[in-house]
């Protein structure tokens, strides 16, 4: 009888994929994986070609054990299957040749790993995987065997783990430690987020000017950054890299909101002792009147969440930004107040960039605690299988600066 096999072809098939899942998630070696997923593979293709009839495998059984015998990606790695669904699996990246210098990067800890690999998954199920990007990860300590295995065997692309050089992750020689130190315990009285912490100075300190300086990230000329816990709601089934290269773009962003004034009482004054030392970084179509509403008089706090970017690293390594930086660090603020790596990239692009060269990704739906991206056209969400709501979309909310972008 047809059902009976069925039914048996489904325990079956259940079973195996239990077997398989408890075993990946246990910690065995990839060899080890494999052979069991073979063996597996072999006893489902065994039950399921027994047919007193035709002697021919029951529909839909093709599928489900190519799924589990076929490692998609190369031999190097193995996978195992999550679901029965043959479109869950990685297919082998396919346009190599296509793709531009480009890297996803990250910065963090070891405890970080498991925030950080849904963060990677969500990347690699809604693009890496079809274009097999490298990602570089930093860490002011050592990543750990566990880290860097974890990472490596998700990612599609090459992994690169860098040490962060104590000069990019400590207090400047001309940092007065007791007025740090004063600021802090202020701020911690009057309950500012991260206001007392010290490692969050240093993390908002090197994204805003090391981050690209690293030896990793000198071999590449886009980056794409990435956090622990972050959600891509869409598929993305094109590359924003070469989006971004092909049309001028040197830095884009998906949410854009207000920065918390208390934590930058001086940025803008000294942003404004940079444009008058160097009014020749200052491009002519600037974004401004985004950042101002008394023509550069005084900062609005609009900036681009710059949890999510994709960009040019050649424009952050330019004179434009590392003379921005350069002046910021001198001031100090990143100790005496706790400037924010958004603030200082969103004021540095709206500044140093003609506005055409920053770019929406309004059809990337994206979510870092607590803010939520969702394109609004329904025809974007449909074409993309995005699975956000469209009624948690920040941009339509009054906090959000989206209604002042200039183009
Ligand atoms: C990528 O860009 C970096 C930085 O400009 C350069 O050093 C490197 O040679 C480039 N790599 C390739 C493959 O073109």
């Amino acid at each position: 009888m047809a059902g009976t096999r069925y039914l048996r072809f489904v325990i079956i098939a259940v079973i195996a994929l239990a077997v398989v899942f408890f075993i990946s998630s246990s910690p065995t070696s990839q060899e080890q994986l494999r052979g069991v997923a073979n063996t597996v593979a072999n006893k489902i293709n065994e039950q399921l070609s027994f047919n007193p009839k035709t002697g021919d495998a029951p529909t839909g059984s093709k599928s489900i054990a190519q799924d589990i015998t076929e490692d998609p990606l190369s031999d190097t790695r193995v996978e195992a299957p999550t679901s029965s669904n043959p479109k869950t699996s990685h297919p082998k990246p396919k346009v190599k040749a296509d793709r531009v210098n480009a890297t996803f990067v990250s910065l963090a800890r070891n405890g970080d790993l498991w925030d950080l690999v849904a963060s990677i998954q969500q990347v690699e199920d809604r693009f890496n995987h079809a274009y097999g990007y490298d990602w570089v990860f930093l860490n002011d300590q050592p990543f750990s065997d566990e880290f860097k295995k974890v990472t490596t065997n998700l990612i599609s692309g090459t992994t690169k783990y860098g040490l962060i050089g104590e000069e990019h992750w400590s207090f400047p020689e001309w940092i007065d430690q007791q007025k740090a130190a004063d600021v802090r315990e202020d701020m911690k009285n009057r309950e500012i987020i991260y206001g007392d912490s010290i490692s969050y100075r240093h993390m908002c300190r090197f994204e805003s000017g090391f981050f690209f300086r690293q030896p990793l990230m000198l071999e590449y000329e886009w980056y794409w950054r990435v956090e622990p816990s972050i959600k891509l709601f869409c598929d993305i089934p094109y590359d924003p890299f070469k989006y971004m290269a092909d049309h001028g773009k040197k830095y884009s962003f998906v949410l854009s909101l207000h920065e918390y004034k208390e934590t930058i009482p001086t940025l803008w004054d000294s942003t404004k002792t940079y444009m008058k030392e160097h009014p020749e970084h200052i491009a002519e179509d600037n974004m401004m009147s985004w950042l101002s509403d008394d023509q550069g008089d005084s900062y609005n706090g609009c900036h681009f969440w710059s949890n999510f970017e994709v960009g040019s690293l050649e424009w952050l390594r330019s004179d434009a930004y590392t003379d921005y930086f350069k002046r910021l660090d001198e001031d100090g603020g990143f100790f005496y107040e706790r400037w924010g790596d958004a603030p200082i990239h969103s004021i540095a692009a709206a500044l140093t960039l003609p506005k055409e060269q920053i770019h929406f990704f309004n059809d990337i739906a994206y979510y870092h605690v607590p803010f939520t991206h969702c394109p609004t056209e329904e025809s974007i969400r449909v074409d993309r299988k995005c699975s956000c709501k469209p009624e948690d979309n920040f941009d339509w909310n009054d906090y959000a600066c989206m209604s002042r972008r200039a183009s």
